[in-house]
């Protein structure tokens, strides 16, 4: 279904973000026939470039990252004439007369800002001296939003000057992913899983993103912010919130919102000794390390992080959530475990052993999801008891459907132009992560504690395997 025409803006029109995920992400959605007829796409930057070559960019971006092969909604070219460019200066007057008078009053235009959060105050302040700040206008930001409370803060603050908060849409991408999305669909829409869901029968969580990739490229703004900024206080954040969360009343923003608020403020303070960073060694001798990835040699800051974390409420008190993300690790694979308790009695005596059912949603790759069962070993020699994975690939189950699964971007920035925001983070829910977050990170800075170093292609530092085996329990294999 085609959704309204639109305008959207997009600041930093030429940089890495547009180019690798926005415009493709746009293009897909051109091609399945959901952008409508007279929808425009406008990329503003600072460099001086004609539309012509912004689009001639434009092609070559979907050339380079769409992975899309059908286009029903039309030709590269169609897309191509939809798209237009002015060169803003963002801190400066130039260009913003030129981009107010291309608006059409009345129309949905949302305007993205994929440019560096210090320049967020002056993208603001800017639309609204220009008359672009009115109630059809709509915000996009990206991570980093913050690096802690405070700087958090003065971003609401300063977005606040200019727009409500039902027109700022926060993006954390992990929330357009089609199985993060799944989790919900998962926990609420099935009655199985629901009454089990709590501390009296699931003995823990293990929450895993890991990647192949090391940082390279992005060393400087990394070493900024080491694993704990980069996924943990956003991505990891989320999904342990879809995990933890009340079932809300009802699929709408602030109810899924204020039910994911709630699970961060009940979240606990993170004590040093539950926590292990770690920085890659070398791939090979004398190649390079994360040291070198980040250009500096003193760098403190973690391509690994695993930490144990509990939840003080009534569902979970007792229930330990074990997560952990690093950068060249030994696959990549996203998943979320859900182990359940022993049960109470074993009738078939000890040999049979002990079992338990884990159920697994993997994110990605191969997503899908499995569930530990126990049966009966086959055999006549008395009842052994096996565990057997009940496994489902959804690109398998939902046969063609499934196949052609939507990136993140695509369904965000649709959910942009039909306001819904219930994939966006709030800004209470993001001041309330950092708050989680500070103290953790203000705890091994004072102390000028140093990560440990793992071997790249492994599964971290041997003290993340401590942390869970201390408490008598295992990781997962990471695995693909
Ligand atoms: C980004 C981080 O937000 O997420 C990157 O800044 C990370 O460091 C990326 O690689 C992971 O995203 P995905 O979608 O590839 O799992």
């Amino acid at each position: 279904i085609p959704v309204e025409p639109f305008d959207l803006v997009i600041f930093g029109g030429t940089g890495d973000l547009a180019r690798r995920k926005i415009l493709p992400a746009l293009f897909r959605r051109f091609c399945s026939g959901q952008m409508g007829e007279e929808s425009r796409i406008i990329g503003a930057a600072r460099s001086d470039h004609t539309a012509g070559e912004f689009r001639q960019m434009v092609s070559e971006a979907i050339e380079e990252f769409n992975t899309t092969t059908q286009c029903e909604g039309g030709t590269l070219d169609a897309f191509l004439e939809r798209i237009d460019y002015v060169h803003v200066d963002a801190r400066g007057e130039e260009g913003w007369q030129t981009l107010s008078d291309m608006m059409i009053p009345g129309r949905v235009r949302a305007f993205y800002f994929s440019v560096a959060p210090s320049l967020f105050g002056d993208l603001a302040e800017r639309l609204h001296a220009h008359g672009m700040a009115d109630s059809d206008s709509r915000i996009v930001v990206e991570k980093p939003f913050g690096r802690d409370l405070e700087t958090a803060r003065a971003l609401n603050e300063t977005l606040a000057r200019h727009f409500d908060e039902s027109q700022i849409y926060r993006i954390d991408h992990y929330l357009g992913k089609e199985t993060v999305q799944n989790l919900m669909a998962v926990r609420f829409g099935n009655m199985l899983f629901e009454p089990l869901w709590n501390s009296q029968y699931v003995d823990h969580i293990q929450i895993t993103v890991a990647e192949t990739v090391g940082v390279g490229g992005r060393g400087e703004y990394y070493d900024r912010s080491g694993a704990m900024r980069d996924m943990v206080q956003n991505h990891l954040m989320q999904l342990l919130c879809l995990i933890a969360m009340e079932p809300p009343a009802k699929f709408d923003p602030d109810a899924v919102r204020d039910e994911k608020l709630k699970v961060i403020r009940a979240l606990d303070p993170v004590e040093t000794g539950n926590i292990v960073r770690g920085q890659y060694g070398p791939e090979r001798k004398g190649g390079p390390d994360y040291l070198d990835d980040v250009e500096n040699p003193r760098a403190t800051s973690e391509s690994f992080i695993a930490m144990r974390t509990t939840i003080s409420n009534w569902r979970w008190a007792g229930t330990p959530f074990y997560l952990r993300t690093g950068k060249k690790l030994k696959a990549r694979a996203s998943e979320i475990a859900v182990i359940f308790k022993e049960t109470p009695h074993s009738i078939f005596g000890p040999e049979a052993g002990r079992h338990r059912n884990i159920l697994t949603i993997r994110l990605q790759p191969n997503e899908g999801m499995d569930l530990d069962v126990t049966i009966k070993e086959p055999g006549p020699g008395g009842m052994r008891l096996v565990d057997v994975p009940l496994d489902m690939t959804f690109a398998e189950a939902l046969g063609p459907d499934g196949e052609d699964v939507p990136d993140a971007y695509e369904r965000l920035i649709m959910d942009v132009i039909r306001g819904n925001q219930t994939l966006f983070m709030r800004g209470d829910e993001v001041e309330a992560a950092w708050a989680w977050t500070d103290p953790i990170i203000e705890g091994w800075e004072s102390r000028g504690d140093r990560p440990v170093t793992y071997e790249p292609g492994s599964s971290g530092p041997e003290d993340a395997l401590a942390l869970v085996h201390r408490d008598g329990r295992r990781w997962r294999e990471i695995r693909a």
